[in-house]
């Protein structure tokens, strides 16, 4: 089982401040049942900004670490890719998942569909395929309880659901996976870690097929507690 999606290099972002932490996070990665992580540190303009050969540094030294102390986790190089103007120029040089061509981005509060999809035109135009991470956790695919039923399934009238956010939601859905993206689901959201909208949107986007791949988008130590004895099984 891979984690396509955790911070576990140290002092890179916000996740692990030592290697010996991020020791103790692969052990627990291990222990639960992952074999694979791709590590990857955000990239933020002025908050989070190693560059790319830290980021490999980083992890050949983690990777010896754990081979020396018999920890059977490979780990993949990555990146967190943050969706604003910044972002065009992190893409001449981009890092990409391990051996793939996916690039990992996240999405902002408070950004419209036109953005994001102009993101992913330029993430395709230079070769690459974006990965959206946590939809589930972003208010423009996040629906609410009340509104559950017209989501995908158009339970209203047309009309009605036509003007919903619900609808306008959906079809920015429909319309990133026909361009081929794929999307990276939060384990803790389906545990409802992040509240009850982020769990409820993550439920309907399984059962509507949407996730290509999932992550613990582990940060710390103590983080991994609620996947211990949960995720075991899940691919
Ligand atoms: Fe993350």
């Amino acid at each position: 089982m891979y984690d396509f999606h955790c911070h576990i290099l140290p002092g890179l972002d916000d996740g692990p401040k030592t290697i010996d932490e991020a020791v103790e996070m692969s052990a627990a990665l291990c222990k639960t049942g992952f074999t694979g992580v791709y590590c990857t540190p955000h990239l933020i303009k002025s908050v989070y900004e190693a560059n790319n050969d830290l980021v490999l540094d980083s992890l050949a030294a983690l990777q010896t670490r754990l081979n020396n102390e018999n920890i059977n986790l490979e780990l993949f190089p990555g990146r967190e890719y943050y969706l604003d103007e910044f972002l065009s120029g992190y893409l001449e040089n981009p890092l990409p998942l391990g051996e793939t061509n996916f690039i990992m981005l996240e999405i902002p509060i408070h950004i419209s569909a036109e953005l994001i999809k102009d993101a992913c035109f330029l993430i395709k135009r230079r070769g690459f395929v974006p990965m959206i991470a946590h939809p589930e956790r972003c208010s423009i695919f996040s629906t609410s309880a009340k509104k559950e039923k017209s989501w995908f399934g158009f339970t209203g009238s047309q009309r009605n659901a036509k003007n919903s956010k619900q609808y306008e939601s959906s079809r920015l859905i429909e319309y990133l996976k026909d361009i081929g993206c794929a999307f990276q689901g939060n384990f803790g959201s389906f545990l409802g870690i992040y509240g009850e909208a982020a769990q409820k949107t993550a439920n309907i986007l399984s059962k509507m097929r949407v996730y290509t791949h999932f992550g613990t988008d582990l940060h710390s130590r103590a983080g991994i507690k609620y996947l211990e004895g949960n995720v075991k099984g899940e691919k």
